[in-house]
């Protein structure tokens, strides 16, 4: 895979899409958004990989924000193509059929903030901080910002955090549950990845269910319940279940095969 903003590693069905942009703090000009929404396609498409880690590159940041210098000069009618397109793409990150986790190794402020938000689980460095400073440049956020912070901290925080622009550190992310874990810098992507391997001996259509059934409730505002009693049903249809209680019952591993 060759993307120009991205450094991509594929390996035992893991995928880690580094953004590759260290000396602007790895700020999403509409090159990266691009390349993210070109990846994620290839990840949809693509039955090797079972799993997605998103990173950035550098020592301070995961992703300091989409980059001002770019929509500085933007009409409001450009500036709504980019939401329109930055809202697309991170929900197409939310939907995809495998996990998806965002390792957060530093700043993730606004547009990187929002971006570790569209990802399935959020693990965090010690040094990492969150945080959705629009306000400080007279704008809101543009990427699911003000819905997707408020259904993590609840309405109070969030409403706090993007009113005075401030920054929550990764304990206080952790506090809150915005992230799953907090490691040291070293054992950031391990703790990724054997999270990954885990979810990878399961079986991949369960593994999409899942996920459409917590987005049916938490992101599209549709009836969560109705949905997990149609895919709870579709489930006996389908071999992975017959494995899968076959196994537990001769006292044996399942082997999925997602059919
Ligand atoms: N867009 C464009 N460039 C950015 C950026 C962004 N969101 N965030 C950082 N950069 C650039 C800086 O302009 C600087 O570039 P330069 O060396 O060419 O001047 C480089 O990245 C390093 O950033 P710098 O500000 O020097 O690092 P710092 O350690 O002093 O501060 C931050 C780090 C994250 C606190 C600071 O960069 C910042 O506040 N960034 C903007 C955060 C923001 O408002 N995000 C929301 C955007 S909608």
């Amino acid at each position: 895979m060759n993307f120009q903003s991205l450094l991509t590693e594929l390996k035992d069905g893991l995928l880690t899409i580094t953004i590759n942009r260290p000396e602007k703090l790895n700020a999403l000009n509409q090159q990266v958004i691009k390349d993210l929404d070109e990846i994620f396609n290839r990840v949809n498409e693509d039955e090797d990989i079972r799993g997605v880690i998103i990173t950035g590159s550098g020592e301070k940041a995961f992703v300091a924000g989409a980059d001002i210098s770019e929509f500085v000069r933007y009409t409001s009618s450009q500036a709504k193509k980019m939401a329109e397109n930055g809202h697309r793409i991170f929900n197409k990150i939310e939907s995809t059929s495998k996990p998806v986790i965002a390792a957060v190794n530093g700043f993730a402020l606004g547009g990187g903030c929002e971006l570790a938000m569209a990802c399935h689980m959020r693990i965090a460095s010690e040094n990492a901080k969150f945080g959705q400073p629009e306000i400080n440049l007279g704008i809101i956020p543009g990427y699911g910002g003000t819905q997707r912070l408020s259904r993590y901290l609840g309405k109070g925080k969030a409403t706090e955090l993007l009113l005075t622009g401030d920054m929550i550190s990764a304990q206080e992310a952790l506090d809150f549950g915005l992230v799953n874990y907090v490691t040291t810098k070293e054992e950031l992507l391990p703790k990724c990845l054997s999270i990954l391997n885990k979810i990878k001996s399961k079986s991949p259509l369960v593994i999409d269910q899942i996920i459409a059934c917590v987005n049916a409730h938490f992101e599209k505002g549709e009836d969560g319940y109705m949905i997990e009693i149609d895919e709870f049903s579709r489930c006996m249809d389908t071999e992975d279940f017959k494995e899968g209680t076959a196994a537990f019952l001769e006292k044996r591993k399942a082997e999925f095969k997602g059919k």
